[in-house]
């Protein structure tokens, strides 16, 4: 089939780039968005999201006049639906953006076309869920116009390369719906391109990051341990980790973003009673940012009315997302202890959490402190002379929960060190 009109649901980290791609690559793309004031920016070619090369490729797309941006959906020969998947309190997967988005399609669907799900979602949502919203258009599915679910695993802080060279997995709700995806896929992907059932696709996207998460749950435990029996946890992985079939990831605050942390649970909701593994590492990952905040009370005795200056609050290195992260997360149980937190996160300088005071530049955020915590390992933040910061600071503690600080160097600056999984 051919496409020549192609319009996305949903202007975020995943849809953004999408359509932006497709408009570059000599596709009509409309762009829509529920929120009147991302819709009303990126209009004037304004970014609400920070991607290194994006606010580039957005702008060649609007200035080429194959992107549009509007509110509503139109007439299309594919439509895409990028719209969040987060989770209720209960840990319950929230499919009210799916839905909306597949009901406003709905009024513009016609025979021949093709709907992609790329949002994150439960086994059995394509099928479940979006196919009978479709269908309320009078036409069938698989036989009328094609379904497919393809998965979004690209890596913030490099989503416009992976988008293009990672390998994509295209799940149809049958062989024809399948084809078509690919058919749409190839514009512009150049990594393989894989075919499969739609619950495959939902499957492999969930069980990816589970993956990831149960392997930061056990590093989570080692740091634990090490520190109950009085080693370094970071020596003993490093040491592991030359067995040439032992791969141990690094212990750390917690787990965050909107995936690692949240896409397992979509697993436990849909088949709680045989999923016991996933949902203890969840909870393992959940619990390591008190553990972070008990070893701070810890090393000072009390958190009560003490100075403790946060450094980084995004939920990975080099990214501005602090969606779900526990960098956040100890800075609040730290505040509820009645700390006194400055935070400085360098890649959201001006943003705001109530209760804790930002700092907008790195001096600011360590002049009065008693301790300087480091929850984020950015770049910016690794690369910290402790020599040259010893007189801008009035903290001669640091408690590093990521490895990111040579323990030695700081200790000959004149720091007393402590870090995450290591007795000290
Ligand atoms: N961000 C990532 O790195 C990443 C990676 C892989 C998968 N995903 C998945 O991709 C999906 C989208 O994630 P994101 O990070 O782009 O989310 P986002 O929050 O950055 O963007 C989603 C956008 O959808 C809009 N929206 C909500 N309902 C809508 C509707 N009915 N019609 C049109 N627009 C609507 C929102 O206003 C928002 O701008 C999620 O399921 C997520 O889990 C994200």
């Amino acid at each position: 089939m051919a496409f020549e009109t192609i319009c996305v649901l949903g202007l975020g980290y995943i849809g953004l780039p999408t359509a932006s791609t497709f408009a570059t690559a000599g596709y009509k793309v409309v762009g829509v968005d529920t929120n009147p004031s991302i819709v009303y920016s990126l209009q004037k070619g304004e970014l609400h999201i920070s991607e290194p090369g994006l606010s580039k490729l957005v702008k060649d797309a609007i200035q080429s006049k194959n992107l549009a941006i509007s509110s509503s959906p139109i007439l299309a020969d594919a439509f895409i639906i990028a719209v969040p998947t987060p989770f209720y309190d209960q840990k319950k997967a929230d499919l009210t953006f799916v839905r909306s988005a597949a009901e406003s399609i709905v009024p513009f669907l016609r025979r021949g076309n093709l709907v992609v799900l790329e949002s994150t979602s439960p086994p059995l949502t394509t099928n479940e869920v979006l196919v009978p919203i479709l269908e309320k258009s009078g036409l069938k599915a698989g036989e009328d116009f094609n379904v497919v679910y393809s998965p979004e695993r690209v890596l913030p802080g490099q989503i416009l390369r992976e988008l293009i060279e990672n390998a994509r997995v295209i799940g149809g709700i049958n062989a024809d719906s399948a084809a078509a995806g690919k058919e749409l896929y190839q514009i512009f992907v150049k990594g393989e391109i894989i075919t499969t059932t739609a619950t495959t696709a939902e499957m492999v996207k969930l069980m990816e990051n589970t993956y990831r998460d149960i392997n930061i749950a056990i590093a989570n435990e080692f740091a634990r341990l090490a520190d109950r029996f009085g080693i370094d946890v970071w020596e003993a992985i490093q040491i592991a980790n030359l067995h040439p079939r032992v791969k141990i990831l690094n212990p750390g605050p917690g787990v965050g973003g909107h995936c690692i942390s949240v896409d397992p649970w979509f697993l436990v909701e849909a088949a709680t009673d045989i999923t016991p593994l996933i949902r203890t590492a969840r909870q393992v990952n959940d619990e390591q940012p008190h553990f972070v905040v008990q070893k701070l009370n810890e090393i000072l005795g009390t958190l009560a009315g003490k100075k403790i200056t946060a450094l980084g609050l995004a939920y990975k290195p080099d990214v501005d997302d602090l969606r779900e992260s526990p960098a956040v997360e100890v800075v609040q149980a730290l505040l509820a202890a009645g700390a006194d937190v400055t935070a400085f996160e360098p890649f959201k300088p001006g943003f705001s959490i109530k209760g804790i005071r930002m700092a907008s530049n790195l001096a600011e955020a360590i002049s009065e402190s008693d301790l300087l915590l480091l929850l984020v390992n950015h770049t910016q933040l690794k690369v910290i002379d402790p020599g040259q910061i010893l007189e801008q600071t009035t903290a001669r503690i640091v408690f590093d929960t990521v490895g990111g600080w040579n323990p030695q160097i700081w200790q000959d600056a004149g720091f007393e060190v402590h870090r995450l999984g290591r007795a000290d």
